[in-house]
């Protein structure tokens, strides 16, 4: 392995692939750095944990949380995990707007700050989501019309609101946020007034 090269885990949590898509669109654009030796996973994928210096884990969201497959990997490695660099990605459909993005950011944010203080999470970002209608049963569907209603989306059925040009913007920026080393283990919060941090 060249010197400098850096293990990069990507692995995600994805109910009806939505999250898996925008996995694979990250990967692709990380995968053309040389330096980069990368791997993609799904959480039920079974993976060394020690071998990676770097995790990006991707995540959907239900009622306001990451799925709880990705909390209970955070809670269970979170010993391995505080020695690693973490960045996040959520897809979601309250992450519609620009507006909503930083909504779900921040609530993101402070739940794992509450939780692991020490993981040193270099980028966190929300991506809007998809839902198909055909895959939910009539009680999901009505779960996901009150999804809508609460976050401001005019749609009664199937709906794709991910923004392929801001999750290209997201990985070429975090491509290079790696490639330089240009890393501030703290995160700030995206879209909070500096009052609101403390
Ligand atoms: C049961 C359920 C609950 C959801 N709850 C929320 C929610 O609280 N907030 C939100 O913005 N989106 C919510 N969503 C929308 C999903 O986050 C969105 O459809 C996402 O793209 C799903 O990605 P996945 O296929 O990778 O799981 C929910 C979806 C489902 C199926």
């Amino acid at each position: 392995m060249a010197f400098g090269t850096k293990n990069i885990l990507i692995v995600y949590s994805s109910g009806y692939g939505t999250t898996r898509e925008v996995s694979e669109k990250i990967y692709d654009i990380l995968n053309l750095e040389p330096l980069f030796n990368i791997t993609l996973k799904s959480i039920h994928e079974p993976f060394d944990v020690n071998k990676y210096d770097y995790f990006i884990i991707g995540s959907s969201i239900r009622a306001d949380q990451l799925l709880a497959n990705v909390r209970d990997f955070l809670s269970y490695n979170n010993n391995i995990l505080r020695y690693k660099k973490i960045a996040l990605f959520v897809v979601c459909l309250a992450a519609n707007t620009l507006h909503g993005q930083h909504q779900v950011e921040n609530t993101v944010y402070r739940q794992l700050a509450e939780k692991y203080p020490q993981l040193k999470i270099i980028d966190l970002a929300a991506f809007g989501g998809k839902i198909d209608f055909n895959k939910l049963n009539p009680v999901m569907q009505d779960l996901i019309k009150h999804v809508f209603r609460k976050t401001g989306i005019k749609a009664n059925g199937s709906i794709d609101t991910r923004d392929w040009d801001q999750i290209t913007r997201w990985a070429v920026s975090l491509k290079e946020k790696i490639t330089n080393g240009n890393i501030p283990t703290v995160l700030v919060p995206i879209g909070v007034e500096q009052n609101e941090k403390n």
